[in-house]
């Protein structure tokens, strides 16, 4: 039986570009490996990028999609961890040994990157967390390592990482991004006080109900970013996580961290000028969210391996969604509303309701 898939033709930008859904082969669990038919696949900006730009792919027509959940339909030679009719969560991978996309009915995954999902959520709500949750728990608990790696603190799941940072302050940048939700959950689990972020006015109490002490509207100049940080907290700033990273955010975010601070980017252009970033002994690193990318399944199994744990105790939290309509046909309208712009919100789409 062959399954549904959203394919694209070639990047957006050649003129014959289209989504199509075609029927493709529904693949073997091969050892350690299970097989799970996708109820949820969430939207991320990674899609529209590499839909327009073409960026890790390998050849056309490419499937797309980074985040998914669904059910446990077969399990590959050794599979102890799982059994048929779990409810899982889990990533797509653009780096890994195979690629993995999940806008399809059916992916096969290694059980080491996958991760009951508790009953306290819905497998939509988890569809919403796989990226965005690697994204934050890199990009603090990761080794220090440049270009790409973390800020080197002690993760939550390690002794003594709860509640370590107490009295140590941090700027999230973008508080309201999927990766700056998650970011400010991992900060508060690791003591970090206060927590400033920037967002619109609207997201601000929404922000402080997952653990951001302060709010400040993203509209405001920021030139006063430094400023308005100080008057917030006397301590000198040393950790920063920029959840957008462009120039402005990047450049505002290394003048409010002191000198020998750390910060941290989402993006893969480095906009602060280099001879700034040497005079003042500032670390700056990018994170890759990409739980099977070499260099990254280290961390990525730990992180699957307390993924469950953190979601259930209600520490870490799915982001606010909105349903899709058409099945795999309703994703390339969500892409557009994407890229135009959302506001604290994913998008998920159900492979399974595909006409
Ligand atoms: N390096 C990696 O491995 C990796 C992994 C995942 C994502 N990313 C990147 O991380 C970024 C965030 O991804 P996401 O999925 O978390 O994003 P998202 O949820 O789609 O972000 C939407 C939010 O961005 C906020 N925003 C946009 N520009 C802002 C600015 N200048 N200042 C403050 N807030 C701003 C908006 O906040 P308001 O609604 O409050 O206005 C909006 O709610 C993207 O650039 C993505 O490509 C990188």
């Amino acid at each position: 039986m062959p399954q549904k898939a959203l394919l694209l033709t070639h990047a957006l930008t050649a003129p014959d570009a289209k989504f199509v859904v075609a029927d493709i082969a529904v693949p073997e669990p091969g050892p350690g490996h299970v097989l799970i038919a996708v109820h949820a696949a969430a939207l991320n900006p990674v899609d529209w990028i590499v839909a327009e730009t073409g960026r890790y792919v390998s050849s056309w027509p490419t499937g797309l999609g980074m985040d998914a959940a669904g059910v446990v339909e077969r399990l590959g030679e050794g599979v102890v961890k799982f059994g048929v009719g779990d409810r899982v969560m889990f990533a797509g991978t653009v780096a890994g040994p195979t690629i993995v996309t999940t806008f399809q009915q059916f992916v096969v995954m290694s059980v080491d990157f996958v991760a009951k999902v508790p009953s306290n959520i819905s497998l939509d709500q988890a569809a919403t967390m796989p990226c965005t949750v690697a994204t934050a728990a890199f990009g603090l608990y990761q080794a220090k390592q440049q270009p790409l790696g973390g800020l080197g603190l002690t993760p939550v799941w390690e002794e003594g990482g709860r509640g370590k940072y107490a009295g140590e302050p941090i700027v999230i940048i973008a508080g309201a991004t999927g990766v700056g939700q998650h970011t400010i959950q991992f900060a508060k689990l690791s003591g970090f006080s206060p927590i400033i972020t920037t967002a619109s006015p609207h997201n601000a109490a929404y922000l402080k109900s997952l653990g951001a002490t302060h709010v400040l509207d993203r509209a405001l100049p920021l030139s006063a970013l430094p400023a308005r940080v100080r008057a917030i907290t006397a301590k000198p700033v040393l950790y920063g996580y920029d959840a957008v990273s462009v120039p402005e955010t990047q450049n505002a975010l290394f003048d409010a961290v002191a000198p020998g601070g750390q910060i941290l980017l989402v993006k893969r252009t480095v906009a602060v000028d280099e001879a700034k970033v040497v005079e003042r002994g500032t670390y700056v690193a990018r994170v890759f969210g990409d739980v099977q990318a070499p260099g990254m399944q280290e961390i990525g199994r730990t992180l699957y391996a307390h993924f469950t744990q953190l979601v259930e105790a209600g520490e870490i939290k799915p982001t606010r969604l909105e349903v899709l309509p058409d099945g795999l046909a309703g994703i390339p309208d969500g892409l557009q509303r994407l890229k135009k712009g959302i506001s604290a919100l994913k998008f998920v789409a159900h492979p399974q309701e595909t006409s």
